[in-house]
């Protein structure tokens, strides 16, 4: 079976009116995580990145692997109140809410070419607020890599004002 098929959509989760798409099951297969993560690494090594930077949680699970096999740096993002101060904190709202994302301000990141890296693209808030975090770190967007685009709630268009390259494994 292709990594897809072990997808599992809920409807209805975590709120009514949301088809939640769980990717955690990919991830128990051997054959389909290798593929998942081969895939990803085709389509962000030309970005030529030198660090991955995603958001907890489920992003930190795709970050770390493929950092490693780029050969680039790893920055994650992280919920409100688990990294110590100074931080840089963006506010942002997602298909079920609203949340903080948070750096440490020390991040080395002036210059560096960054991917942003996550399961899902839904609505786009949480990898626009990532993105803002990178460039108040100075750093350059490389690009925007999904496992999956949620292509009816068109966060695609939120990122339209940063010109990077956006792919998605499946749409
Ligand atoms: C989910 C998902 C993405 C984000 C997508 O994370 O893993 O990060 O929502 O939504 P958006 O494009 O509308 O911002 P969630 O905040 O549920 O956290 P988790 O990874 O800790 O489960
Ligand atoms: N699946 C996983 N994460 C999400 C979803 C979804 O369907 N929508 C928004 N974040």
């Amino acid at each position: 079976m292709a990594w897809m098929d072990y997808l599992r959509e809920i409807p209805d989760f975590p709120e009514p009116g949301v088809l939640f798409r769980d990717v955690l099951p990919v991830l128990a297969v051997p054959d389909a995580w290798r593929e998942v993560l081969d895939s990803l690494e085709q389509q962000v090594r030309p970005l030529g990145a030198h660090v991955v930077m995603a958001p907890e949680a489920r992003g930190f699970l795709l970050a770390a692997p493929l950092a490693d096999r780029l050969g680039a740096g790893l920055v994650p993002v992280r919920k409100p109140g688990k990294l110590p101060d100074p931080v840089f904190r963006e506010r942002y709202t997602l298909e079920y809410g609203e949340n903080q994302l948070e750096v440490e301000e020390t991040t080395v990141l002036k210059g560096r070419r960054v991917v942003i890296v996550d399961d899902v693209l839904a609505t786009g808030g949480t990898v626009k607020a990532c993105a803002h975090l990178a460039e108040r770190l100075g750093a350059e967007i490389a690009g925007f890599a999904f496992l999956i685009e949620l292509k009816a709630l068109n966060g695609r268009s939120r990122l339209d004002d940063i010109e990077a390259p956006v792919l998605a494994l499946e749409r």
